[in-house]
């Protein structure tokens, strides 16, 4: 169990904050792994809940995204954090939302809603991870304009590369108004993009809601795209945050 102390905790948007900590020495990760952070309170078990690091894997800064869920029992104490407050971080890093899984193709698509967005961050400010695709596409689901104004200032803010960066929101409209499997199902999305999702030449990475990265699956299906599994490769990694 290693210690985390707050450097800055800064609002992105309404409940969404992100979290910059000074980075243990000896702890290192792959952009799209997660962490488990932990905090204790009198009388109670530490909770621990995983978060993706959305920070380059060679900055000395290990920052997360972190909704503050409505009642929830962790993230509402990490977004009250304030400089200098310490948390813990428990073992190593995990997880297996890794780009390298699903080489070839030169346009990797990277979509997420809310959060969802922190372990793309990490790719995205990374010098090297994505390297092998000539074309980035970030797609970001929020619920509010100003969610999604945040996260589009935040995205462009880290990226060390152009990226190609679509906002959808759904409870207010926008731009592009609606949830992203169905702007995926009308065209809507891939017209926006000026791209179209297909199995010979995109890769892709969802991140988020589990309804939403459930049904983007199954619509992908249809078009031949699907996990690598047991050794046979595949174009899509999914991650659900619940
Ligand atoms: C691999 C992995 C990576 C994760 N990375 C992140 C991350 O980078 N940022 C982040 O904010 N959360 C992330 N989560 C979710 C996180 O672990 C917690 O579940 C979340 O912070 C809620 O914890 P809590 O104790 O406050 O709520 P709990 O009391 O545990 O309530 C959980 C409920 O909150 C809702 N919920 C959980 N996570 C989210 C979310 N991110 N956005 C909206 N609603 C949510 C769901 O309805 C869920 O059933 C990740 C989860 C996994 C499994
Ligand atoms: N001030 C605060 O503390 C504050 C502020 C804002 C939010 N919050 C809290 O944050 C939490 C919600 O976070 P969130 O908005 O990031 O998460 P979310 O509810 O998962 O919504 C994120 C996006 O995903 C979409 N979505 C939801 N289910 C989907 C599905 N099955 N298929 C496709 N898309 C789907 C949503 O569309 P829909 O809109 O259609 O559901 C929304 O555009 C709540 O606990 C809320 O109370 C707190």
């Amino acid at each position: 169990m290693q210690s985390l102390t707050l450097l800055a905790n800064r609002s992105v948007a309404d409940g969404l904050h992100e979290l910059s900590f000074n980075k243990p020495t000896d702890w290192s990760f792959q952009a799209g792994q997660f962490a488990r952070l932990g905090m204790a309170f009198s009388e109670e078990e530490p909770i621990f809940r995983a978060y993706s690091v959305a920070s380059a894997p060679e900055s000395d800064t290990l920052r997360f995204l972190v909704k503050n869920v409505t009642g929830g029992q962790l993230s509402p104490r990490l977004c009250a954090l304030r400089p200098g407050d310490r948390i813990s971080l428990d073992g190593p890093a995990d997880g297996n939302l890794l780009a390298s899984r699903v080489p070839g193709g030169h346009t990797l698509w990277l979509m997420a809603t809310g959060s969802g967005l922190a372990p793309f961050l990490a790719m995205l400010e990374s010098a090297d991870t994505l390297r092998e695709w000539s074309e980035i596409v970030t797609v970001i689901g929020c619920r509010t304009r100003e969610e999604a104004e945040g996260l589009r200032r935040l995205t462009l803010d880290r990226s060390s590369r152009p990226v190609t960066l679509l906002t959808a929101t759904t409870r207010e409209t926008s731009a592009l108004t609606g949830r992203l499997p169905d702007l995926l199902q009308s065209g809507e999305l891939e017209r926006a993009a000026g791209k179209t999702l297909n199995a010979d030449t995109s890769r892709l990475l969802l991140c988020g809601n589990p309804g939403f990265t459930q049904s983007v699956r199954t619509l992908l299906k249809a078009r031949g795209m699907v996990s690598p599994r047991f050794g046979k490769p595949g174009q899509i990694l999914v991650e659900a945050l619940w």
